[in-house]
């Protein structure tokens, strides 16, 4: 396609007509000029494509296909490899499909365990969400099929998605919800981004220019179209001209209109309009040279690969007595109505008609072993059915172990609205308690895109988190239960004791249209070990069914200058009798106080994924940039590393380090952006060389009667009273033996040092 010659041939309104979809899925043609139409479709975690009635809730029907786990499952994994691959599998599908962009990654950070899209979003952490977006990226566009970030950016609720504003401060933004898309952006270069619906500090995602242009073009260097959400165009010409290019769904030539009437009226510059139109005609273009229209998607050869994705993905939170894995010869009871039918999807835009389900029940019977089903509850209410509850008491009796598939019902979270709180079904805690009580050697399955409360949790010996594992979980659950695969999924988010202990708890979801972020940039496992505040189960946390260790934690040098990359090295072993996939974390924890600035106690840096023999020993490597030990200045408006010492931990979770060291870093010394006679002493004995300037003044702040009264201790002390005083303070406390020109000869020389 000669875009330029394209350009030049369209009308005004062919124009502005491209920057709307031509129905609820499709951009618009212009078959006078050879350009099709291109088809969107979610996404994420499989094909909602909908050949009749388009609607971005999944209400209306879709075409069969194959559901993958969603992103809370994926990202469990910690395996940029395997969500690479899944991409790839998905790009296939829409190749023989013909859908030139899928809707996804979705990777709003999870800032509360309530909002009813967790299911779908990927982390807690940034580095998470965004090396598991950027891998997605790249698996699906390797199929010369585009994506879509999703929902760009601070979309952390549902509860009033449309309308609310995300209030955060610049450093939140930038150190806690903008780093997914940056990496995503910069790393695997998206087709499009879709905005989001929500304001941010006032202003619509759609009509945020410094979200839109400056930060995701001109900072991050974005050279593909911005999609609005479905729905997300609050005003269409100012949309247009911070940088939101295609409305979707179309509007039917009502904005189109606008688009014209802006340009003829002189109110929207025709190089505005163009040059959303070329990043349109780019992306259609680019599908199109990449089109493998003989494609096949074989429905039943990814229905396996779902299901060897979702045994990577799972979580083995507890393991007592190792009652895990089952012995195969032995009676089983499957309990619970998700052995038999399992929630393995969220409700919403994602919500995908699955060609096929596989439930653990059929998968345990198919291979011969001895399970005894007991319903235990219905999914449809939420009410105690004693009779079911005996029937699985009895089932649980007769077993050697008892297994309760239970957690989220659909209805429990969804997108379009929030949870109220963390509880699961009163019916399902009721069976698990009943059970448990009748054989101690039980074991709960949970089905779920986000944490739950679990008051019965010291009374089973088992736990394992299925999440949302798409349509063949029931198979990757037995080959879990019964060790044909070793659990190696890590939670990417934190589970709390109790709902009122998450850091947003206080503010989320807002009041009335204000969302304000007060907890900052202490979301997650940040606000956890920040507060010392125990949780359920930690980040980064996951069990195996062997154990390793990791030792020899060490780096390239002792002392780097800034910007220098740290090279860490790590050792590995797998100590116990059995292969198994190690998550090695490297966490960075700043060890220098400063009162310029509040540090989390630790940040996720890196991560990896390892699979190890028994007995066996490799070595990680990773290369830490600068911003690894870094943090957003406020005042200087860019990411700044302090000067000082940041221990290096490498663990199994946040919680569980196993090996550490520690480096020193000449970074900034954290001085005042100006120096004024406002300064603090303080902040003026921090300039390297200031010292010896400012201390022959301090003396003359104490006369002799008041030095002898502090006695010997007079210099420590009396620096750390004038700590806050500010340098104008000569003049007040020095009884005229400070004159102003002094002092503002000793400010020029201060000045002088800072360069
Ligand atoms: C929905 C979702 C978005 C989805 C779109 C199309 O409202 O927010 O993720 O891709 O509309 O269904």
């Amino acid at each position: 396609m000669d875009i330029t010659k394209i350009l030049a041939e369209m009308t005004l309104e062919e124009k502005a007509g491209l920057c709307s979809g031509g129905d609820f899925w499709h951009t618009k043609g212009v078959p006078r000029l050879g350009i099709p139409p291109m088809m969107m479709s979610d996404g994420p975690h499989g094909l909602r494509k909908q050949e009749e009635a388009g609607d971005h809730m999944g209400v209306n029907d879709s075409i069969e296909a194959v559901c993958f786990p969603a992103g809370c499952a994926t990202a469990a994994s910690f395996d940029c490899d395997l969500v690479e691959q899944m991409g790839r599998i998905l790009g296939q599908e829409c190749q023989a499909e013909d859908i030139g962009v899928l809707l996804g990654p979705a990777v709003n950070i999870k800032r509360s365990p309530l909002c009813g899209r967790n299911f779908e979003y990927y982390s807690e952490d940034p580095l998470v969400a965004g090396e598991m977006a950027a891998s997605f990226i790249r698996g699906v566009q390797s199929q010369q099929v585009g994506t879509s970030l999703k929902h760009f950016y601070a979309n952390n609720q549902e509860h009033r998605r449309m309308s609310t504003s995300a209030q955060m401060d610049a450093r939140t933004a930038r150190e806690i919800y903008l780093p997914a898309f940056e990496k995503a952006v910069q790393e695997a270069k998206p087709w499009t981004v879709m905005c989001a619906y929500n304001k941010i500090n006032g202003v619509y995602a759609a009509e945020n220019r410094t979200a839109l242009t400056d930060i995701l073009r001109s900072e991050w260097g974005f050279d593909g179209y911005v999609v609005s959400d479905w729905g997300a165009v609050n005003d269409r010409v100012p949309d247009l001209e911070a940088g939101m290019d295609l409305e979707m769904p179309s509007s039917f030539g009502m904005r189109d209109a606008e688009i014209v009437e802006a340009v003829r009226s002189g109110r929207l510059s025709e190089e505005a309009l163009d040059t959303a139109v070329r990043r349109i005609l780019t992306i259609v273009d680019r599908y199109m040279a990449g089109r493998q229209p003989d494609t096949v998607f074989d429905r039943d050869a990814d229905h396996e690969s779902a299901r060897d994705i979702a045994a990577q993905c799972m979580v083995l939170l507890k393991n007592e007595a190792q009652i895990l894995p089952l012995d195969r010869t032995v009676p089983v009871a499957f309990i619970g109505a998700f052995a038999e039918k399992p929630r393995f999807q969220g409700g919403g835009s994602s919500h995908i008609h699955a060609h096929k389900v596989e439930s653990a029940l059929e998968m345990a019977q198919a291979a011969g072993y001895p399970v005894r089903y007991a319903k235990g509850y219905e999914t449809q209410d939420d009410v105690v059915r004693e009779a079911m509850i005996q029937e699985a008491v009895e089932a649980a009796k007769a077993a050697e172990v008892a297994v309760v598939f239970a957690g989220l019902p659909d209805t429990f979270e969804s997108e379009g609205y929030d949870r109220t709180h963390m509880r699961m079904p009163a019916c399902q805690n009721a069976l698990i308690e009943a059970v448990a009580a009748a054989n101690p050697r039980t074991v709960v399955v949970l089905h779920g895109g986000a944490p739950m409360e679990m008051p019965w949790i010291d009374r089973v010996q088992g736990l394992l988190m299925a999440y949302l594992g798409g349509q063949a979980v029931g198979g990757a659950t037995v080959q879990i239960l019964y060790g044909d695969v070793n659990p190696s999924g890590h939670l990417a988010e934190t589970f709390p004791r109790r709902l009122e202990d998450n850091p947003s708890y206080l503010s989320f979801p807002g009041e009335g249209d204000v969302s304000a972020y007060r907890e900052g940039i202490y979301v997650g496992y940040r606000y956890y070990q920040k507060k010392k505040i125990p949780v359920l189960f930690p980040f980064g946390h996951g069990l195996s069914y062997t154990t390793f260790s990791m030792d020899k934690l060490r780096t390239d040098k002792s002392a780097y200058q800034a910007g220098e990359c740290v090279t860490v090295t790590v050792d590995v072993t797998n100590i116990g009798d059995r292969a198994g996939k190690e998550v090695v974390q490297l966490y960075v924890l700043p060890q220098t106080q400063s009162d310029q600035v509040q540090r989390p106690v630790s940040e996720l840096r890196a991560f990896t994924k390892i699979a190890l023999a028994p007995g066996e020993t490799k070595t990680a490597t990773f290369s830490l940039p600068a911003r690894a030990f870094s943090y957003y200045s406020q005042q200087k408006g860019r990411f700044v590393v302090a000067s000082g010492s940041y221990t290096l931990a490498c663990g199994d979770s946040c919680e569980h380090l196993m090996a550490e060291t520690s480096v020193e870093m000449a970074g900034e010394t954290m001085q005042p952006e100006q120096v004024t006679l406002d300064t603090t002493f303080g902040d003026l004995l921090a300039i390297p060389g200031a010292r010896e300037l400012v201390t022959p003044y301090l003396s003359l702040m104490a006369d002799d009667s008041e030095a002898d009264a502090m006695g010997e201790s007079t210099a420590g002390m009396m620096e750390a009273m004038i700590r806050y005083m500010p340098l104008r303070n000569l003049l007040a406390f020095t009884g005229g033996k400070v004159t102003a020109e002094q002092c503002q000869v000793l400010l020029e020389s201060i000045r002088a040092l800072c360069g």
